[in-house]
């Protein structure tokens, strides 16, 4: 057991999200948690700082994690059956489904052609498209060409699209014009609550306060990926800024469901 599992009292500041719609707790599929026990001691800690559901979403990104939406479903059918058999005395949020962040790289045409992309639904069966809500996001590093149009065609098709994390791209700066276009086109846009704390740097911070002021960000996520997050989730609960934040305003992250 880690040491930051300790008893110690953490504030549940996130108890108003409800729901996180943004983790990567699939063990061994991406970048995120490494086993069930790393994954079990990461919702232990969720559900501590007031996650009541989450809802899984693996990397799709070419070349370094090729997955397939019925493998991932599959593995997510497994790990459900996992986690209820080892939970224990263990307090953790429900899992409710998985989904994906889908990078949008020279591999996302495949799960075009596929035609399988796994989405999230509005609970109100009158808001939203028909194909759903997509998770994209885009290269920490450098813009590709065209992701516009790609995003665009997307929604051309029936999709509703959430660009996953807005303020960790350098290449985008605090009044982006090609940020507010994306606003302008009905693009939702998600926060990570870590960078609301200086996980990612003070850049990162500084945008994602501008765009939530600017009223930019719809839904906040945790970007969950293992044991290290989880400390510094719990970090981010004692922010009094983060609290005063979730106090304020309102976010959408509990007005989602799966599709299934
Ligand atoms: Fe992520």
């Amino acid at each position: 057991m880690f040491g930051l599992f300790k008893k110690k009292k953490t504030p549940p500041t996130f108890a108003p999200l409800y729901t996180d719609m943004h983790c990567h707790l699939l063990p061994l599929v991406d970048d995120g948690s490494k086993s069930l026990e790393e994954s079990l001691d990461v919702m232990e800690v969720m559900k501590e700082v007031g996650f009541e559901e989450i809802r899984l979403t693996p990397h799709y990104q070419y070349p370094r994690f090729p997955n397939k939406e019925d493998d991932i479903e599959e593995r997510y059918k497994n790990f459900c059956e996992e986690v209820e058999r080892n939970k224990g005395e263990r307090s953790l949020p429900l899992l409710k489904g998985v989904t994906g962040e889908y990078r949008i790289d020279d591999g996302f045409h495949e799960h075009i052609e596929r035609g399988r992309l796994l989405t999230y639904r509005f609970a109100d069966p009158k808001r939203g498209s028909a194909k759903g809500l997509l998770l994209m996001e885009l290269s920490l590093h450098q813009p590709v060409m065209g992701f516009e149009e790609v995003i665009f065609e997307r929604q051309m098709e029936g999709y509703d699209i959430i660009l996953a994390h807005p303020e960790r791209y350098p290449y985008f700066n605090v009044h982006s014009d090609r940020l507010e276009q994306m606003k302008e086109q009905g693009v939702y846009f998600q926060a990570n609550i870590l960078s609301l704390d200086g996980f990612y740097g003070e850049e990162a911070r500084k945008k994602a306060f501008d765009y939530i002021e600017n009223g930019w960000i719809e839904f906040l996520g945790t970007d969950m990926h293992n044991v290290m997050y989880a400390q510094a989730l719990r970090h981010a609960a004692g922010n009094r800024k983060i609290q005063q934040l979730l106090e304020k305003e309102e976010f959408e992250n509990k007005n989602l469901v799966s599709k299934d």
